[in-house]
């Protein structure tokens, strides 16, 4: 293993960089060349590729985003695509390969794994929504960002009497949502792997105003309903004024917190040792507060489970 190459692909995580640094430094103590491919897999199939040095990944530990830039590549999702990417890790002699990113960019490692190319995934996604790992990198880093709204907004909420409609990320899974709902005490979460029921929120929101509570906080999954019909609907049940704030890409930047820096470290590191031990088709994880590798396409096919405990919670210290 004399080159590795290092890409982050999909939506952007904060920890992505200290991922970065992780690989790069951990190859480069190992004498090994580490080249930057930018913008994911679509920088590799127009080698768009450059060598990096200690200085390259200096200063971004504390950065969100991904100083590799990024793309959702879809050239790299036909057989010619990956085939052109073949072709330009070998003009680089790039000797194996190292992807941090979501759902689809696992894949995407899993068919160059597939092609004989020896690949590593590391888990990068604010959403939370690869099942075999407990958290993805930027996890953390997000539900302190909305957590961190939702006690803005109930600020707010408090003074006005309002009931507050927050929408957040998470394309398919409710993690976002749950998790933040939990540490942010919402009054209701409404995650897809749950659905809802609009009288039952209406219930607990005119329960709330009777024992005299002034705030109430509505945390709503991304894709699951219309925020704005939803606070309409409301409002005209309860009679109580509603608002509605979608946090959007707000939750996909700012400084990574120290969990997801330590993950994103560690794991960039393991990626590189898996790479030297001659290891390929790995994907990265945390259980338990250990770092561990899994065979990728094990790790694809296993489905998320929602914390059903964890969102029952919520519903007792939410009464
Ligand atoms: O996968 C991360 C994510 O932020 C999802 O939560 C969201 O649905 C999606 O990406 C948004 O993608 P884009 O930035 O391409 O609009």
């Amino acid at each position: 293993m004399k080159t590795i190459g290092v890409l982050t692909s999909g939506g952007d995580a904060p920890g992505m960089n200290a991922a970065i640094r992780a690989v790069t430094r951990t190859g480069i103590y190992n004498n090994i060349r580490i080249m930057g491919i930018k913008q994911g897999y679509n920088g590799l199939i127009d080698g768009n590729i450059y060598e990096m040095n200690l200085s390259s990944v200096a200063d971004i530990i504390h950065r969100g985003g991904t100083m590799l830039r990024t793309a959702r590549s879809d050239e790299f999702t036909t057989e010619a695509g990956r085939e052109k990417a073949m072709t330009v890790l070998k003009v680089f002699r790039i000797d194996g390969l190292v992807v941090i990113g979501g759902d689809g960019s696992l894949k995407g490692a899993r068919e160059l794994s597939k092609l004989g190319f020896p690949t590593i995934g590391i888990p990068g996604t604010i959403d939370n929504d690869l099942g075999y790992t407990d958290f993805t990198i930027g996890f953390d880093t997000t539900i302190n960002t909305v957590i961190d709204a939702i006690s803005k907004i109930r600020d707010t909420s408090t003074s006005h009497g309002r009931a507050n409609i927050i929408e957040v990320m998470g394309r398919h899974c409710g993690d976002i949502a749950l998790n933040a709902g939990l540490a942010g005490g919402a009054e209701s979460i409404i995650v897809p792997e749950e659905g809802f029921n609009v009288e039952e929120v209406c219930k607990r929101l005119i329960q709330g105003k009777n024992r005299g509570k002034l705030h109430s906080i509505i945390l709503l999954a991304e894709g699951i309903g219309n925020a704005y019909e939803l606070g309409d609907e409301i409002q005209k049940y309860t009679g109580i004024e509603t608002r509605v704030t979608i946090l959007g890409h707000l939750q996909r930047g700012g400084s990574p917190t120290a969990f997801d820096r330590i993950i994103a470290s560690k794991m960039g590191a393991k990626a590189v040792q898996l790479l030297i031990e001659g290891k390929t088709s790995r994907a990265l994880g945390i259980k338990g507060n250990k770092i561990f590798d899994i065979d990728i396409d094990e790790a694809l096919s296993i489905k998320r489970e929602f914390d059903t405990d964890t969102y029952q919670l919520t519903k007792i210290l939410s009464i």
